[in-house]
């Protein structure tokens, strides 16, 4: 089978492509990535002797060159986007065109070139937020209500994508993910952030008061949930990908990673909340139920893993953390943090 796989020099992409070449060693991947900020050209170089892989740097908002990539491929996996929240409230127009245009443009070539399926990779927060008090969950038949103008605009790809199926036929199938975590995260994000800002003696900033919940996936657990929903899904449909039984309060994931790592609850520093933040936790009984997926990490031996892997591999993280603390100092909200 022929692949091209989008996205794929940023966080869930890399783990996606190295997991499916270790379990399908004679398919060929294509890797369009436009390696912004966000992407880090050393994920896959493991790969760079491997005849069945190769890397274009490119947009997928650049039709000539998706048409010029879609004429020899079966499936589709779209990774690429702008992934984060917090730059989606200070710059909200960068969005709209990757999520929205470029899976826009994305669709249209699968269907001239008759994709035999296109599998769309999107996010829990689409469905917006749980009531923090009954705690109930997101599921397939959850409305969309976005919050944040990433989730409006990852929203929206999901009805494009959706309606190329209803409309024109293309064999299409989505996944609702919750929060991932793992080796090669960017450390804008939370979980990454945490351990970076431990290993360079900073204090960890929590937004609010450390309320807010969230459920978290083992990034491994979901290239295979993926990996299961492109092999035995059902055309048409959507699956909810989640790690947790229960949603996790951040307070408690920084508990969790300052006791594994040996740190003083002294460093926890509250700093002003991210606007309109929101809370999930998302049901993922059908795949379990449809598809016989679930995790197999749990939260506590993913997370040692991952400190692990941030603490061995410092070069990795060294340039991409500067640039992240640089974007949150810029960010009148998060000033405040020593
Ligand atoms: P990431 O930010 O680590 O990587 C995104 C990658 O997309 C980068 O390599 C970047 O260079 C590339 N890219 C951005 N714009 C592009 C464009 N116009 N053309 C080609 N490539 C472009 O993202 P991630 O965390 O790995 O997320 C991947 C996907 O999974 C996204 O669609 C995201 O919405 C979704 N998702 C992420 C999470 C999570 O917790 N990280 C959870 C659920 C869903
Ligand atoms: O739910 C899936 C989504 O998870 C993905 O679609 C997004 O691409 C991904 O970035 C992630 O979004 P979140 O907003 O949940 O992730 P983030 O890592 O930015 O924040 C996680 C939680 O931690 C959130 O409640 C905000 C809080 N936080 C975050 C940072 C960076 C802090 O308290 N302090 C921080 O420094």
């Amino acid at each position: 089978m022929r692949l091209l796989v989008t996205g794929g020099l940023g966080f869930i992409g890399s783990n996606f492509i190295r997991h499916w070449i270790s379990q399908h060693s004679k398919d060929q991947i294509t890797n369009l990535d436009k390696v912004t900020y966000a992407a880090n050209p050393d994920n896959l170089t493991d790969l760079d002797s491997n005849s069945n892989y190769r890397f274009i740097k490119g947009d997928i908002c650049d039709q000539s060159v998706v048409d010029q990539l879609m004429s020899n491929i079966d499936l589709v996996v779209n990774f690429a986007a702008e992934t984060h929240v917090d730059r989606s409230i200070d710059d909200p127009l960068l969005f709209v065109k990757t999520n929205v245009l470029g899976t826009y443009t994305l669709l249209k070539s699968a269907l001239k070139h008759k994709i035999k399926h296109f599998h769309h990779i999107s996010t829990d927060e689409v469905y917006g937020t749980i009531d923090h008090e009954t705690k109930d969950e997101f599921s397939e038949t959850t409305p969309f209500d976005p919050t944040s103008p990433y989730a409006a605009y990852k929203a929206s790809a999901d009805h494009f994508a959706l309606s190329f199926f209803k409309t024109y036929d293309l064999p299409l199938t989505i996944t609702n993910c919750s929060n991932n975590y793992g080796p090669y995260q960017n450390p804008e994000k939370f979980i990454p952030r945490v351990i970076t800002n431990l290993l360079t003696n900073k204090k960890i900033p929590i937004y609010g008061k450390g309320e807010n919940l969230r459920d978290w996936l083992y990034v491994d657990d979901h290239c295979r949930a993926i990996e299961t929903v492109i092999e035995h899904g059902k055309v048409g449909e959507t699956y909810c990908i989640g790690g947790l039984k229960e949603a996790c309060r951040n307070i408690d994931i920084v508990k969790k990673i300052l006791k594994i790592m040996g740190k003083s609850e002294n460093l926890i520093k509250y700093v002003t909340d991210r606007p309109a933040h929101d809370n999930y936790r998302v049901s993922w009984k059908k795949i379990k139920e449809d598809l016989a997926w679930e995790p197999q990490e749990s939260l506590d031996s993913g997370l040692e893993k991952t400190i692990d892997w941030y603490q061995k591999n410092q070069d990795w993280w060294k340039k991409a953390k500067i640039e992240a603390e640089n974007f949150y100092q810029k960010l009148d909200n998060y000033k405040n943090l020593k």
